[in-house]
């Protein structure tokens, strides 16, 4: 399954709260870890699978350890402090990186497959990671953290986007893309 990507009508739709912690939602997570694994991203939101629903999962772990994944059910962001600009990808967005500002130290609240609630506090690229997702299930979009100088200089990318049709969600190939090949980017 590949991962829905912008414009797709889905990634725009705030995400509804789960209610229901049945053995449906594991099985879930697991495909939405396996297409987030497959696509070699730190993370994955419900809606990128194809789901509009409050779930997203996350492995920040540049191995990709299976002890480093976190499933995050109807996470609310309870704190934020510090400011950091950094590089981010998003899935949705194949082969687009931009400089975004983000709170370098997060506090979120999120219920497990479980429906436990947990406490997590993250600084770093799990914290950017953790705000990139609640904003996909809030329906917001890398695209809407663009200036218009990085609509412009992406704007190539973008275009070939919302030319694709969806049986072609594929990675745009190399050439496509205009700006030079990335060292360890990731996205989410
Ligand atoms: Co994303």
């Amino acid at each position: 399954m590949n991962v829905v990507c912008y414009p797709s009508e889905i990634l725009s739709r705030p995400t509804p709260r789960i209610e229901k912690f049945d053995p449906g939602l594991r099985d879930l997570a697991r495909r939405m870890f396996e297409i987030m694994y497959e696509a070699n991203g730190v993370g994955l939101a419900g809606p990128q699978a194809g789901l509009s629903l409050r779930i997203c999962v996350m492995n920040c772990d540049p191995d990709h350890k299976p002890e480093a994944e976190l499933v995050m059910i109807n996470p609310e962001i309870l704190e934020l402090s510090g400011n950091e600009v950094g590089e981010e990808g998003c899935l949705s967005f194949p082969g687009i990186f931009i400089e975004v500002s983000r709170a370098q130290h997060v506090k979120v609240r999120f219920q497990d497959l479980d429906g436990q609630v947990h406490t997590l506090e993250a600084e770093g690229l799990p914290a950017r990671a953790v705000q990139h997702e609640v904003d996909h299930l809030n329906g917001s979009l890398l695209i809407h953290k663009m200036s218009m100088v990085q609509r412009l200089a992406h704007r190539r990318a973008l275009k070939m986007l919302e030319l694709r049709r969806p049986a072609e969600a594929e990675a745009p190939k190399a050439a496509e893309v205009e700006e030079p090949k990335p060292k360890r980017r990731r996205s989410s």
